[in-house]
């Protein structure tokens, strides 16, 4: 007997793709699937910012030993500034507990875990479409999952009437997963006007909000992006909030996030919150990694680096707000039509395209260019001298050509 003796595992569409990129030898294919930011030259570097607060984490640090399984305190109040501002934060008095994670993809899990255990209905209604790996992350804790309306994806936009009326169907203790700015995958964005109406609902009909916040900074800046969350934490008595700092400082590998929980019940302090947030922590993977927090850290308390890391954050806003720009044009000048004229408008890196399956084979195949499986495409890697080439290709798709005539 082999206990492993298990079957070639069947792929998703996803995994496919990547497989398929990999294996592709052609040295001019373009990667629009992945989610990481990539600059003119096609590269992911290091923040320079960061780097130099990693060179002064290597000079000073005098101890690798255990933190604890909350991670680093300095690096949640840090963060939490970033996001909530002080005046929220005062307003909360004392009950908001945050941990310090390894990314905001273990926030996820760790949301599943906690609305598992203390949440009544152990039900999240999730925005259609979503991350995929959300829906997996909830699933694998065990949670119900409902689905709520948030985009036409036929016509291009926000669906927001239909999105309260879902909304409003939720009973009292579901959980309602919204994203914090950059909506992955349709870049489309509640406006401060509906963050308050959610907000509203969510309080009548005692929903509880949990907010997964990733692009901080490259939808239209640091403190514009988290406009929305602080009204909604200004309204809602409980909310749940996940912060990644993959993105926004560059550090994907070296995992870090924040988890907050924040409530007004009477017997509750930030330090009871805090005690039981880390108990999940334990149970999931005991220690989350220390080094990118160190560096955020660092970084955060210099005037110097903080100044330096804002300016390359709001140089990468630029460049995707201008790539939208060109790409929007380019498709108008190619279609003779306002039909992709969405993507001029939409937040952060990434758009949902939408091309047929068929139609994303094909480009894969024929093109060199390779789109996630749900035609969701990111802005950040494309280089302005592809452009041309990636419309030209959308646009020669028969399904296209039809909607010419
Ligand atoms: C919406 C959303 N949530 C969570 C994550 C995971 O982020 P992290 O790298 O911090 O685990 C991502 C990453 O792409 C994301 O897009």
């Amino acid at each position: 007997m082999r206990h492993f003796d298990i079957q070639k595992p069947d792929l998703d569409l996803t995994r496919q793709m990547f497989n398929e990129l990999e294996k592709d030898l052609r040295s001019d294919k373009i990667d629009l699937g992945i989610g990481i930011y990539r600059d003119e030259n096609g590269e992911a570097p290091v923040f320079k910012a960061v780097k130099k607060a990693e060179e002064l984490l290597f000079k000073n640090e005098i101890s690798k030993s255990y933190k604890s399984p909350s991670g680093n305190k300095e690096y949640c109040e840090n963060i939490l500034d970033l996001v909530l501002g002080k005046k929220n934060i005062n307003d909360r008095n004392n009950k908001i507990g945050s941990i310090q994670i390894p990314g905001a993809g273990s926030g996820l899990r760790i949301a599943g875990e906690l609305i598992k255990n203390k949440i009544k209905n152990k039900t999240i209604s999730v925005p259609n479409p979503t991350w995929g790996q959300q829906t997996f992350m909830f699933q694998k804790a065990g949670l119900n999952i409902l689905k709520h309306s948030y985009y036409d994806a036929k016509n291009n936009f926000l669906d927001f009437e239909n999105m309260l009326k879902d909304l409003n169907h939720l009973k009292s203790g579901d959980a309602v997963l919204l994203h914090g700015c950059c909506h992955n995958p349709t870049g489309s964005d509640l406006n401060l006007e509906q963050w308050s109406l959610v907000a509203n609902l969510c309080k009548k009909n005692g929903l509880l909000p949990f907010i997964d916040l990733v692009y901080q900074g490259l939808g239209n800046g640091i403190n514009e992006d988290v406009l929305g969350i602080q009204k909604l934490v200004s309204i809602v008595p409980e909310v749940i909030l996940t912060v990644s700092s993959s993105k926004t400082f560059g550090v994907y590998r070296d995992r870090c996030g924040l988890f907050s929980v924040i409530t007004d019940a009477d017997r509750v302090t930030s330090q009871s919150l805090e005690t039981m947030l880390s108990e999940i922590a334990r149970e999931l993977y005991f220690h989350p990694p220390d080094h990118a927090a160190a560096i955020i850290n660092i970084l955060l308390n210099s005037e110097t680096l903080k100044d330096e890391w804002l300016f390359e954050l709001s140089n990468m806003q630029k460049r995707i707000v201008s790539l939208r720009q060109k790409i929007g044009k380019s498709f108008q000048e190619k279609q003779q039509s306002d039909f992709f004229s969405f993507l001029k408008n939409q937040k952060g890196m990434f758009s949902l395209l939408p091309i047929s399956s068929e139609g994303i084979i094909e480009l894969r195949k024929n093109g060199g260019i390779y789109l996630m499986p749900d035609g969701r495409i990111n802005i950040a890697s494309v280089r302005e001298s592809q452009i041309d080439y990636i419309t030209s290709k959308i646009c020669s798709l028969k399904e296209f050509q039809i909607r010419k005539l």
